[in-house]
C-alpha cells in the first residue's frame, strides 16, 4: 500500500493550495459546489489538490506502447524525471506509491469530445470541469475538443471555447469544425495552425442546414490543409440522402428512437467514407476519419489503406461495444440515451470494429463524449429528429476497453496504451509530451490494476448527466490512481481536481503522417508527361 511521507514543509505548501482553491471556487465554480457536484464520491477533501510534487511510483509494470519492464517511476514537477528498476531518492517530501503487480502507463488521450458545445438547440451538460473530473476519475488525462466556429468564424470561436476552458482540470488541445468557406476562413485556418496551436480541422458531411459542408468546401478545405500540414479530419454521412432517410421514417410514421437507426443506415456511412478517402487521395493529403461505426464504413478505410493511402479510422467505445437494439426499448428514456451519428449500429459491426482495432486497421480510440440529460433528450419525444445527438463515454472508456479488447485476448498491454494514449499523441503531433512514460514526458500516469474491477452507473459517475448508456456494466481492470500533471488526482475512489489546473497543449503541424507527401507529389508531378510540346497546327 501507499507510503505517505509528511513533513511540514508539504502541508506549507498544501495550505497554499487550500487558500488558492477557496478563492478559484469563490470566483469561477458556483455551480460546481451549489450543485454538489463535488459531494459525490469525493469524501471530505473535495476538490483539494494533492500537496505533493514529488511522487515516486515503485515496482510497477511500466507500459509503452513497444515495451514493457519492471521499473520504478520517478516525477517532480509535473515531469517525468527517471524511469528505471530501484530508484531511491534520499528526500523526504515524496508521495511514495506502491504498484507491484499493476500497470503503470501513460494517462489516456480521448481524440474527440464536445464538452460545453451548443448544438440541436441546447448544450452539452458536461462542461470543462465536470467532463474533466469524469476523464480523470477514468484514467484519461488529456483530450481534444472540437471548436465550433461562431457563424463561420474560426477566431470568434477559438477565443469563445478558450473562455470555456478556463475551468479546466486537466491538460486539452483544440481540433477545429469548418463550416463555411471564404477568404476570410482560408486566411484564418493559417492563424490556427501558425498562432493557436490547432493541426486538424473537421468537415462535417452531415448535419444539413447546420454544420454540414458540401464536397466544393471539402476540396477547398482539404488543399488548405495540406498546404498547413494539418490533418483534415471527417464525419462521414451523406448528410443529403440522410435527410431523405428521415424523411421516409415520418412518413411511414416512425418517430421514436428507432426511426434515428433506420434513417442513416450504414450504407450512407460507407459512401461518404468512401467519397472523402477518395478526394483525399485526388488530393494527395492524409485523412482522419472520425468515429468509423460500421463495417462497411470500415471496410472503405481497410481498402484505402492496403492500397497504400494515409487514412486514420478512429472507431468510439459505443461502436466498438453497444448495439443498435437499445434504440428499440419501449422507454423513450432509455431508447433515447443510445442516439448519436453515426447511429450504434446492428449486432456484427462492433466486433468488425474491434477485429479492424486489434490488426490496426483503426488506430486508435475516442469516445465523441457528447452528453444530453434526459430531460435534453426528450425534447425529441415525438420526433427522433429533435433528439440531440450524441453519448457519454469519456469516464468509460479506458475501462470499458482494457475489459473488451485486453481481458479477451484481442490485444497486449502494449496495444491498449497505443490505442488509448500513444497514437494520439503522435497522430497529434505532441508525441512524447505525452502518450509515453519516458524521462522528460508530462507526468499524466496511471495505475491499472489488472485484477480489480469496475462498475458503471450514473449514480457515481462524475458527468453531469443523469443517465449513462454502459450502464450497469462490470468487468475487470480498474483505474486506481490518476496522476495529472504530475498530482494525484484519483485515488482511493476520490477525486481531488482544481479548475483552472489544466493546461492549453498546442499541437504542431505537419507530423509524422505528412512525412514524404512532397515526395509523392513530385512523383505524381512528373507522372503527368504533361504539357505535350506541340508544333503549331499545320497550316
Ligand atoms: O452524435 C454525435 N456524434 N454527436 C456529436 C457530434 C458529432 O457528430 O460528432
Ligand atoms: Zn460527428
Ligand atoms: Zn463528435
Amino acid at each position: 500500500m501507499a507510503e505517505v511521507i509528511q513533513s511540514k514543509l508539504v502541508w506549507a505548501v498544501y495550505l497554499l493550495h487550500l487558500l488558492l482553491l477557496i478563492s478559484i471556487h469563490g470566483s469561477t465554480s458556483d455551480s460546481i459546489s451549489s450543485e454538489g457536484f463535488c459531494a459525490v464520491n469525493s469524501g471530505s477533501d473535495c476538490g483539494l489538490p494533492s500537496p505533493y510534487t514529488k511522487i515516486l511510483i515503485k515496482g510497477g509494470t511500466v507500459v509503452n506502447a513497444h515495451h514493457k519492464e519492471v521499473a520504478d517511476v520517478y516525477i517532480e514537477d509535473g515531469v517525468i524525471l527517471s524511469v528505471r528498476p530501484n530508484i531511491r531518492v534520499p528526500d523526504e517530501n515524496i508521495r511514495v506509491i506502491d504498484a507491484t503487480g499493476k500497470y503503470v502507463m501513460p494517462g489516456g488521450i480521448d481524440p474527440h469530445t464536445h464538452l460545453d458545445m451548443e448544438f440541436m438547440g441546447t448544450a452539452t451538460i458536461d462542461d470543462f470541469f465536470t467532463g474533466h473530473a469524469a476523464a480523470l476519475a477514468g484514467g484519461t488525462t488529456m483530450h481534444i475538443d472540437f471548436v465550433i466556429p461562431i457563424n463561420g468564424n474560426l477566431t470568434a470561436g477559438f477565443e469563445a471555447y478558450k473562455h470555456k476552458a478556463s475551468k479546466a482540470a486537466m491538460d486539452y488541445g483544440f481540433h477545429m469544425a469548418i463550416t463555411k468557406w471564404d477568404e476570410d476562413v482560408s486566411k484564418d485556418m493559417g492563424v490556427m495552425v501558425r498562432d493557436h496551436g490547432i493541426n486538424s480541422f473537421k468537415f462535417f458531411m452531415a448535419y444539413k442546414g447546420t454544420l454540414m459542408v458540401n464536397d466544393d468546401l471539402l476540396l477547398e478545405g482539404l488543399k488548405k490543409c495540406k498546404s498547413l500540414g494539418a490533418l483534415p479530419m471527417v464525419h462521414a454521412e451523406n448528410g443529403d440522402a440522410v435527410v431523405e432517410g428521415q424523411n421516409r421514417m415520418i412518413d411511414l410514421g416512425i418517430t421514436g428512437p428507432e426511426g434515428h437507426a433506420l434513417s442513416r443506415p450504414p450504407v450512407l456511412e460507407a459512401e461518404a467514407t468512401a467519397r472523402a478517402i477518395r478526394l483525399a487521395a485526388f488530393i494527395n493529403t492524409p485523412l482522419y476519419v472520425v468515429h468509423v461505426m460500421s463495417t462497411d464504413a470500415m471496410e472503405e478505410i481497410a481498402k484505402a489503406k492496403k492500397a497504400g493511402q494515409r487514412v486514420v479510422g478512429e472507431p468510439v467505445v459505443s461502436g466498438l461495444v453497444l448495439d443498435d437494439s437499445w434504440l428499440w426499448h419501449p422507454d423513450f428514456t432509455t431508447a433515447s440515451k443510445y442516439v448519436m451519428s453515426p447511429p450504434i449500429r446492428e449486432l456484427g459491426h462492433g466486433q468488425a470494429l474491434r477485429a479492424a482495432l486489434s490488426t490496426g486497421t483503426l488506430q486508435l480510440v475516442g469516445t465523441d463524449h457528447c452528453t444530453f440529460n434526459s430531460t435534453q433528450k426528450a425534447f425529441g419525444l415525438d420526433d427522433f429528429r429533435k433528439i440531440p445527438n450524441g453519448v457519454n463515454g469519456l469516464e468509460e472508456r479506458m475501462h470499458v476497453l482494457w475489459d473488451a479488447m485486453v481481458e479477451t485476448g484481442k490485444i497486449n498491454v502494449m496495444d491498449y496504451v497505443r490505442i488509448t494514449s500513444t497514437e494520439c499523441a503522435r497522430i497529434f503531433n505532441i508525441y512524447p509530451k505525452k502518450g509515453a512514460i519516458l524521462e522528460g514526458s508530462d507526468a499524466d500516469v496511471i495505475i491499472l490494476n489488472p485484477n480489480a474491477s469496475f462498475e458503471v452507473s450514473a449514480t457515481s459517475h462524475h458527468s453531469r448527466s443523469d443517465t449513462n448508456v454502459y450502464e450497469g456494466r462490470t468487468g475487470k481492470g480498474k483505474v486506481e490512481v490518476t496522476v495529472s500533471r504530475g498530482r494525484v488526482v484519483w485515488e482511493n475512489d476520490v477525486l481531488n481536481v482544481m479548475p483552472g489546473s489544466g493546461k492549453y497543449i498546442k499541437m504542431p503541424p505537419f507530423s509524422y503522417l505528412f512525412d514524404g507527401i512532397d515526395k509523392s507529389n513530385a512523383a505524381y508531378l512528373s507522372s503527368l508527361r504533361a504539357p505535350v510540346k506541340r508544333s503549331s497546327a499545320a497550316s
